[in-house]
């Protein structure tokens, strides 16, 4: 397996009011590129601080956390935040969008701060948000939308540097079951289409059940993992779907997404700063990568 994460005995400790709170006592995973895995557990088990540490938005005290071959708890913060911005995407219960800006203001703004050209981050943002279906909602303000349209919009933003890896925590957490089904169908069908790999915390049994691997979490440590899917190329695809045809067919219409409509990333690029280079790749990811795009390649090859 071309492992896209690869993380040794991370321990986390925080310390409240002198006490000292162990988040992480010693776990280790692994992520294959392609693959959906939902990181579960009960509230307060270590989730997000594992979801945080594994992103680089958190720092472990112990432990190697290799992404792509890169060593992340050895970066400053400053290559950190570069390397994040470059190659992660990241998608919150909250939705975390900027009130003040509009959709595709919201969604073009990594590609900003990266230093993409505005009008290039302008057709680019409007690229992917056509891929959630949320055109026709460019211009509004996310207090004008509804929970599931700012998840799309969030999910744009986390597609939009076409990253190879998105960590989400709770995507669904502030969505009714309907629109969370929606919302899982699209990272799904990014997954499929893209080959982008996606690391889920979520509370939502639902959601666990359509990743290929759940990783159980209790106290700090992994408690157990269990295989949902079949694995094809590293690519876990589901077995069994927990919605009928008649439903999906249904979703997709109410996205006005074509079922087999895939991601446009054919001619976007970001300056060529940093460089995505997957430390084995398989023959069977570089030919799954040839036809995908926005899979687990470098952010400036052509593809
Ligand atoms: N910034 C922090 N400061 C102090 N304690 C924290 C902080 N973040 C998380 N914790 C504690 O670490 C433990 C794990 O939290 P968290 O990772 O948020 O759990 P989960 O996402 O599974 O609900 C909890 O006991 C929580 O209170
Ligand atoms: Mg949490």
């Amino acid at each position: 397996m071309t492992a896209i994460v690869a993380a040794t005995d991370l321990v986390k400790t925080y310390s409240m009011g002198g006490a000292p709170v162990h988040a992480l006592r010693g776990v280790s995973l692994e992520v294959a590129a392609g693959e959906i895995v939902a990181i579960m557990g009960h509230s307060g088990c270590g989730k997000t601080t594992l979801l945080n540490c594994l992103a680089g938005l958190d720092t472990v005290d112990d432990g190697a956390i290799s992404i792509a071959g890169e060593p992340l708890h050895l970066m400053s913060d400053r290559r950190r935040t570069a390397y994040r911005a470059r190659h992660m995407g990241f998608i919150f219960q909250s939705f975390n969008l900027l009130p003040v800006l509009n959709t595709v203001e919201n969604v073009e703004l990594p590609l900003l701060i990266a230093g993409a050209r505005p009008r290039e981050a302008r057709r680019r943002a409007r690229e992917v948000l056509a891929a959630v279906g949320m055109e026709r909602w460019e211009r509004h303000k996310p207090a004008q939308l509804s929970g599931g349209q700012q998840q799309r919009a969030s999910i744009a933003r986390a597609l939009v540097n076409t990253p190879a890896i998105i960590w989400a925590d709770e995507p669904t957490g502030n969505l009714d079951s309907a629109t969370a089904t929606v919302v899982m169908e699209l990272i799904e069908r990014l997954n499929r289409d893209n080959g982008q790999t996606f690391v889920i915390v979520t509370h939502d049994p639902a959601i666990g059940a359509r990743a290929g691997r759940i990783v159980h979490m209790q106290d700090g440590v992994i408690s157990r993992e269990s295989e949902v899917g079949s694995r094809e190329s590293g690519v876990v695809r589901k077995r069994h779907s927990t919605l009928g045809e008649t439903t999906s067919l249904r979703i997709v219409t109410d996205l006005g997404l074509p079922s087999g409509s895939r991601l446009p990333t054919s001619d976007f690029r970001l300056p060529a700063k940093g460089k995505w280079t997957p430390s084995s790749p398989s023959p069977s990811s570089r030919s799954r990568a040839a036809s995908a795009p926005c899979s687990s390649r470098p952010c400036s090859s052509s593809a």
